[in-house]
């Protein structure tokens, strides 16, 4: 009987794990559930004898691929991968996989919610500002930013987006202005919503000489991974201008530090949140159950991410 292990140090919601596990009895398979893990060496027992692990953003290591010698698929319920060491899944014949699009809509309601929270003095009494008739600028037009540019629409936002790897007929398709030059996206934004993965080439690529472009009163909102952000560049341009905002999800590494200095105007989650919806959980998690059974059954690959 194969083994799948679902390593969540975040737990899906109740209804997606029991969802998971009727797909997987169903195909006679074997469910073990490991939440809430307070060490790697939990991660690594649970995955000895694992055929297939479903996981968020636990961390997949070199040392958690090589605990696990049965391991043939790993899924990672939900989009960003930056979490499992693909060379290392690779070298052992391991299929790595996402779910691309299943948890999109919780991510894109929250960066609207945080450009309202950050409009709006963080719920505090006071005059504050509304979305409609100001500039969204949407940096990277996957599935997360197509949405959260349809949201801004909703709100009467003056969409406009970058992405090299989109074609601007697709985003004029959808009423959105395509920006061919990152810095005028930056320079003509009033908000700016991140969409970008985290990868050697994006890490720390967001910092003082693209935020500091921003127009008054400009709002930075992160959704996408803090490690995209150049923290030192942010302090720096948000410490010359003190209309400038940050909302992020999750919470910067030297957060204390910028929140000295710029007080109010940084809001970041303490744990991120993006797709912590009972709706995301459930579409993530079945998709990756699905995943794993059309893989064994049928050799379906059809969302490796490795290769
Ligand atoms: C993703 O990449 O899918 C999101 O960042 C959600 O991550 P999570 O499953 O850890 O909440």
């Amino acid at each position: 009987m194969k083994k799948v292990v679902i390593a969540t140090e975040k737990p899906f919601a109740a209804v997606a794990v029991d969802g998971i596990k009727n797909i997987l009895a169903k195909a006679g398979y074997e469910t073990v559930l490991l939440e809430k893990y307070a060490s790697a060496d939990e991660f690594y027992q649970a995955v000895a004898d694992a055929d297939a692990l479903i996981v968020r953003s636990d961390k997949l290591t070199k040392e958690a691929v090589n605990a696990a010698p049965n391991l043939k698929i790993v899924v990672r319920a939900g989009a960003g991968y930056d979490n499992l060491d693909l060379a290392a899944c690779s070298a052992k014949g391991i299929v790595a996989m996402n779910t691309p699009g299943q948890n999109s809509n919780a991510v894109a309601e929250l960066a609207l919610g945080m450009m309202i929270y950050m409009a709006r003095n963080c719920w505090e009494p006071g005059t504050g500002a509304e979305l409609k008739g100001k500039k969204l600028g949407i940096h990277a037009y996957g599935n997360v930013g197509k949405l959260v540019a349809a949201l801004g629409k909703g709100f009467g936002m003056d969409v406009s987006a970058f992405d090299p790897f989109i074609a601007p007929e697709v985003m004029k398709k959808d009423g959105v202005t395509p920006v061919t030059d990152m810095t005028d996206l930056y320079a003509n934004c009033q908000y700016v919503s991140l969409h970008i993965p985290a990868t050697d080439q994006t890490k720390r690529s967001i910092g003082y000489d693209l935020i500091s472009l921003m127009p008054k009163n400009g709002t930075l909102v992160n959704t996408a991974r803090k490690e995209v952000i150049d923290e030192d560049g942010l302090l720096q341009a948000m410490t010359e201008r003190n209309d400038l905002k940050y909302a992020t999800d999750v919470a910067p590494d030297t957060l204390a530090k910028i929140r000295d200095c710029v007080g109010a105007r940084i809001f970041a989650t303490s744990k991120k949140m993006g797709a912590e919806t009972a709706e995301a959980n459930i579409n993530a998690g079945l998709a990756a159950a699905q995943q794993i059974v059309d893989f064994f059954e049928k050799g379906d690959k059809k969302f490796q991410v490795n290769k």
